[in-house]
């Protein structure tokens, strides 16, 4: 089974294709359990790939959670595949940590460069960079599907020290003083199309007079403003002329029936 959270696509892109790759029908967005708030029970007879993006040198702290508050019933084998705009530090260490609360067996973290979405705080690719980025990551996502098929474990490249110092102290502190709502604004391009609200994975968009309102709860995985049809959101000053990034299949996302395809 292989079960992704995606801001913006990769994530969703890279298991998906990954997916087809193994042979393995099912493909559960942890997208839509989030967002339904509920707790979950999930069974598969073959390993759980797990494919989410970076987040701060590691998993994104909500896939943790999700992880630790979700029942796995049947294949305890736990794969970890991490896109990312440029290395995943030690995140390794830490999804192995995981693993060993939850009792499942930890078989190994990859990253996959993909294109940077972090429009909030990072210059991100414009189209050209974006599809010379992916013609790569193709490739890297078709050996990890061979290493995973081949029963191997998966392994990311050795951490430097600024990797473990990223991963390590580095995390809490750039959640505490980086990963807020309170920068997002709207301008009067919006044309209250509402799916800044429909995309958000944790629901904290609400529409207030045709306007986003933000409540609150983000863990900035850049859905709303990556992918404003009429690029109504900003943050702060900092995404003034970056590109904006969003590849997501929404309805692959959010729909019954459309699981496993
Ligand atoms: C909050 C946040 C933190 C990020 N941290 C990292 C990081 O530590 N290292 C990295 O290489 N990319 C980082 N990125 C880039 C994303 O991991 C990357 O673009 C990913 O493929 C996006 O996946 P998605 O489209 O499935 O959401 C970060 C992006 C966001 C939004
Ligand atoms: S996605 Fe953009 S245009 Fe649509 S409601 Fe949200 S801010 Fe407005
Ligand atoms: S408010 Fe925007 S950036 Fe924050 S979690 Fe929701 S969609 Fe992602």
């Amino acid at each position: 089974m292989v079960l992704y959270f995606s801001g913006t696509g990769n994530s969703q892109f890279a298991a998906v294709r990954l997916a087809g790759l193994i042979g393995d029908g099912e493909v559960v967005s942890i997208n839509r359990y989030m967002k339904e708030g509920k707790q979950a029970t999930i069974r598969s007879e073959r390993p759980l790939v797990f494919v989410a993006p970076t987040y701060c040198w590691r998993l994104p702290k909500v896939v943790e959670r999700w992880i630790m508050d979700t029942q796995f019933e049947g294949a305890q084998d736990a794969y970890f595949i991490l896109t990312c705009g440029g290395n995943c530090g030690n995140a390794a260490h830490y999804a192995k940590k995981l693993c060993v609360k939850k009792g499942l067996r930890f078989c190994g973290l990859a990253p996959v460069v993909m294109p940077e979405n972090y429009l909030a705080l990072f210059p991100t690719p414009d189209a050209a960079e974006c599809q010379t980025v992916m013609a790569r990551a193709l490739p890297e996502i078709a050996a990890l599907a061979g290493q995973i098929q081949a029963g191997k474990q998966l392994a990311a490249p050795p951490p430097s020290l600024a990797g473990r110092l990223e991963s390590g102290p580095a995390n809490p502190l750039f959640y505490a003083f980086f990963v807020h709502d309170k920068g997002f604004t709207v301008s009067n391009r919006c044309v209250s199309c509402g799916k800044c609200a429909y995309r958000c994975p944790l629901g904290n968009i609400k529409i207030t007079d045709g306007k986003p309102v933000w409540q609150g709860n983000c863990t900035h995985c850049m859905a709303c403003i990556g992918g404003c049809p009429t690029g109504a959101i900003a943050y702060k000053t900092k995404s003034q002329g970056r590109n904006q990034y969003y590849i997501m299949d929404d309805p692959l996302c959010w729909e019954d029936g459309k699981q496993g395809r």
